[in-house]
């Protein structure tokens, strides 16, 4: 992804600290091309619940503002095989578009979008199961996927 990016991009990332190696990950991307940034940990996003009972929550307002963008970039750690919570929780929230008949035709506008992914890991490489996670479901939900860039760090402990 050292191209400059012709689609308006949006970096969409999280990790347990502010500082860390995600952090400086998103940076050197978002240098190098005329990117949003967008930190989820930044959000009031509860985890998805079947009541919708959700109080104090952004996600709407951000998945929307979100849909303003043609590409998408996931930008996580590898914790435990897996993203961070917060990026888990924005995940399983995408649900209730799904749930919900007058916010599907807003979830269908993700077919028409790209998505690539950053990650940083301990390992050399990111776990397939991790790289999976997101490639099965941004391309269940429509988008098409462009590039994958990791980073293999030092320990963060
Ligand atoms: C809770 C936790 C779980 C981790 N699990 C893995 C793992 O499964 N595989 C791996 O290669 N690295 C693992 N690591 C190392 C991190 O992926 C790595 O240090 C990453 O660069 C941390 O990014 P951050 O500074 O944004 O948190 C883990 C680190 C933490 C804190």
């Amino acid at each position: 992804m050292q191209q400059k990016l012709n689609r308006s991009t949006v970096i969409i990332y999280s990790s347990a600290r502010k500082n860390g190696n995600t952090s400086a990950h998103v940076n050197s991307f978002a240098e190098q091309n005329d990117v949003r940034v967008v930190c989820l940990d930044d959000y009031k996003i509860p985890p998805y619940c079947y009541n919708k009972n959700y109080k104090n929550d952004d996600f709407y307002q951000l998945f929307e503002s979100l849909l303003n963008y043609d590409h998408w970039v996931f930008a996580s750690p590898v914790y435990w095989y897996n993203t961070t919570i917060q990026m888990k929780a924005f995940i399983d929230r995408i649900t209730d578009y799904m749930d919900d008949e007058h916010l599907k035709p807003r979830l269908r506008l993700l077919r028409s979008k790209d998505f690539s992914l950053l990650s940083n890991a301990s390992s050399i490489e990111a776990p397939e199961v991790f790289v999976q996670m997101f490639k099965q479901t941004f391309n269940y939900l429509g988008m098409s996927f462009v590039s994958h860039q990791h980073k293999k760090t030092q320990s963060a402990v």
